[in-house]
């Protein structure tokens, strides 16, 4: 987007229990110490009315087709856009997202095997030309991920799904890295904890001198 003034869209990506969300504190402390007090948003949610559609959409008693399950996303989604992202991206102010976009292409492109085609028109429709700024892709081995996962909380409506769409969820989620490489960076996120944040600050560092 060319109307912007500084502000950068980050998003976070990976499988249910690739250590995103942790990763995430520690990228707003980096960006603070760089003076950027960023405004941090999820996927589905974000808004109020997206956070309704976030409970119907992880609600385990929920049943839908997967296209439901897609509009929904990009509905959260569009909302999300109108009332966060866009107006403090305008504002000049950096956005962190956990989870955008690519999570529609991993989960209900590959988990759930809807068209390219079909989800490159809802993303058109949704974003038009904005893409985020970077993206962080955690990437474990679906094992890993799932034992994460079992130690959590209560899990919810994707949780529960078996290892075999987790590992469609990573293929298409490795696919998209490689797609554009320029953008989303892969993180091997089954390192260590201390290992992880020294990969995320060079990427996060990377972004800044970019300016
Ligand atoms: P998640 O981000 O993992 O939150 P928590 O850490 O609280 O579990 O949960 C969101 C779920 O929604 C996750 O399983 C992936 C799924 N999802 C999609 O299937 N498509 C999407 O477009 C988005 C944004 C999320």
């Amino acid at each position: 987007m060319n109307n912007r003034m500084t502000g950068k869209l980050i998003t976070l990506e990976g499988i249910d229990g690739a250590g995103k969300s942790t990763q995430l504190n520690w990228i707003v402390t980096l960006l603070q110490r760089a003076g950027i007090q960023a405004v941090v948003t999820r996927e589905p949610g974000g808004t109020p009315f997206g956070e309704q559609l976030r409970t119907l959409l992880l609600d385990q008693s929920s049943v839908m087709h997967a296209e439901t399950e897609a509009l929904l996303m990009f509905a959260a989604r569009r909302e999300h856009l109108d009332k966060v992202i866009l107006p403090s991206l305008a504002q000049g102010q950096w956005v962190v997202s956990d989870r955008f976009s690519d999570a529609s292409y991993a989960y209900q492109g590959g988990g759930r095997g809807l068209s390219q085609h079909k989800l490159n028109v809802l993303e058109e429709w949704t974003l038009g030309t904005l893409q985020p700024d970077l993206t962080l892709y955690f990437d474990v081995p679906v094992a890993l991920a799932q034992q994460r996962v079992g130690q959590g909380r209560n899990i919810d409506r994707f949780e529960k799904e078996q290892s075999d769409f987790f590992q469609r969820v990573r293929t298409a989620y490795l696919e998209r890295a490689q797609a554009f490489p320029q953008r989303i960076k892969r993180i091997d996120g089954s390192q260590s904890m201390v290992e992880v944040r020294i990969e995320v600050e060079r990427v996060i560092r990377g972004l800044l001198q970019d300016g």
